[in-house]
């Protein structure tokens, strides 16, 4: 029988992650992944149906939404044509340069892939089903649980990948929608909602609460809103599903308000349920190690160790945020550890990224939320209206928002709404890791013309000394 050191289940980004850095540091190390929907690739959920096809899409589209509406202006005259079918088909290529990429770190850092659905079978054993049905039997000092997520579902809106699809089904329709209606405004209801509406669908998206994206900074929430309306999106707040019936042709979607009163039907070509996603760990055999998961599903976890000794849990089965990033900050802290390393994660600053148009980009805290600790705070601002980069590209919406202690100055959130601002959050990452002040970014030097400039001017806005404005 096959005997490692370590065995992680699930190959996406925490599980890929976890593999390389514990053969980096020298440990025997497999990871078990059968593949989104058995498909025998790596890279889990981000890499075949989360982020990167999702971020394949909204390039391609905002290209021919550029061309559409946005090239006349800069003396560019085009009648763009879509064609779907290469739109899609190079999405898949790129993926697939992806996946095969993670194909050869594994062979770089002697990982070894077992292909198949893992199960824990006792302490310090797991039993891998093949497509085959064959089981192979491995032994590890310590297995790593990193089997992800799936999106959750909404009683009475049955998912079909027809009509009535999810963000698989969304990331691989045949045509553009007429109309789609989006159940959830949160990120991926706005950006998959953007890819079609870019692309011509008309799209109402209907949202529980008063508002769009909970968690965002609601001054940037409010402005993304107006924006993303602008441009043509309808928002129904406020309101909820109650059932869903899809036919041939399109779907009858019965919506009330939350607060009571009459209830209407919305009707459309397709439906896009995207109200979060839910821990994925049915038949790995936790009850075999005596691993209880939480009310919502979640492995409970204290330094990425479960309750049971040698089984440890990251990324999106853990509780916290369910981005790529946090699942591979905590593969490389959970392997350091088990090499016997201090491993760390900082949860409070693990950025987020919508990537719409414009993007919005926040770390740290919320104005709300330091309200809510009562803890007194300044904030500087600067619109990208005044930036001279945007202003020659003609990227003026948004702004920088900078939040930094009244006392100390140390930042404690920087909120962003604006072009690319996605690339540009990873400068307040490193400058809170090192517990910057507002005045250390006000004081380096930026260059120009760059849309970075705003992120200095608003650390200067924090002292009341923002010059570009
Ligand atoms: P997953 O990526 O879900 O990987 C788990 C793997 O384990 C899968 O391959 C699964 O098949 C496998 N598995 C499960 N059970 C078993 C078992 N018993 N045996 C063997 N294998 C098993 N995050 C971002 O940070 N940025 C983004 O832009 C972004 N965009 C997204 C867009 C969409 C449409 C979606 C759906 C998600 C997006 N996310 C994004 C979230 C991101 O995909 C997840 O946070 C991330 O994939 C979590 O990584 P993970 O390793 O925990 O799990
Ligand atoms: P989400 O949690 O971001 O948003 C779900 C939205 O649906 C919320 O606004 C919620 O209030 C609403 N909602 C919940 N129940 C509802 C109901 N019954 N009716 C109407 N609205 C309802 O979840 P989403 O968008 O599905 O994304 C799942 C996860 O994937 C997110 O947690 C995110 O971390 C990750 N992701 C990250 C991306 C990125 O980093 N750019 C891109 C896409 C996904």
């Amino acid at each position: 029988m096959a005997q490692y050191d370590v065995i992680i289940i699930g190959g996406g980004p925490g599980g890929y992650n976890a593999a390389i850095r514990a053969g980096q540091l020298g440990l025997k190390v497999a990871c078990v992944d059968k593949g989104i929907d058995g498909g025998g690739v790596l890279g889990g959920t981000c890499l075949n149906v989360g982020c990167m096809p999702s971020k394949a899409l909204l390039h391609a589209s905002e290209m021919y939404d550029a061309a559409a509406n946005h090239f006349a202006e800069l003396g560019i005259e085009v009648t763009p044509k879509l064609n779907l079918a290469q739109m899609m088909a190079q999405k898949q290529v790129s993926v697939g340069q992806l996946t095969k990429g993670i194909e050869f770190l594994f062979k770089k850092n002697k990982v070894d892939w077992v292909k198949g659905a893992g199960r824990i079978a006792g302490a310090g054993k797991v039993e891998v089903t093949g497509a085959d049905g064959a089981i192979t039997a491995l032994e590890a000092k310590n297995i790593v649980i990193a089997t992800g997520s799936l999106p959750a579902g909404l009683p009475g809106v049955e998912v079909d990948q027809k009509r009535i699809v999810d963000s698989t089904g969304a990331l691989s329709l045949t045509e553009v929608p007429k109309s789609l209606l989006v159940i959830g405004a949160g990120i991926i209801g706005l950006e998959l909602g953007s890819v079609w509406r870019r692309l011509g669908a008309q799209v109402t998206v209907v949202e529980f609460l008063d508002r769009i994206t909970p968690g965002m900074d609601a001054e940037v929430a409010k402005t993304f809103q107006r924006s993303l309306t602008k441009q043509g999106m309808v928002f129904k707040l406020s309101s909820k599903v109650t059932g869903a019936k899809a036919s041939k042709t399109g779907v009858s979607l019965s919506v009330e308000p939350v607060a009571g009163g009459a209830a209407e039907t919305l009707e459309a070509d397709y439906v896009l349920l995207a109200i979060g996603r839910k821990p994925y760990t049915e038949g790995l055999g936790l009850e075999t190690v005596g691993i209880t998961p939480d009310k919502r599903g979640f492995i409970p976890t204290d330094h990425w160790k479960t309750s049971a000794p040698g089984v440890w849990a990251i990324g999106d089965v853990t509780l916290g945020p369910m981005l790529a990033h946090k699942a591979e900050d905590e593969a490389v802290a959970c392997i350091e550890t088990i090499a016997g390393k201090a491993g760390h994660v900082a949860y409070g600053l693990i950025p987020s990224v919508v990537y719409t148009t414009p993007e919005v980009a926040w770390v740290g805290k919320t104005e709300e939320e330091l309200k809510a600790e009562g803890r007194a705070y300044k904030a500087g601002k600067f619109p990208f209206t005044a930036n001279s980069r945007a202003r020659i590209n003609h990227e003026t919406e948004g702004f920088v928002k900078i939040l930094a202690d009244a006392t100390t100055d140390e930042i404690l959130g920087a909120h962003l709404i604006g072009p690319h601002v996605s690339e540009m959050i990873g400068e307040y990452c490193v400058a809170m890791e090192f517990r910057a002040a507002s005045e250390d970014v006000a004081r380096t030097c930026h260059p120009h013309p760059t849309r970075s400039e705003a992120l200095r001017q608003a650390a200067m806005g924090v002292e009341g000394w923002t010059m570009q404005a």
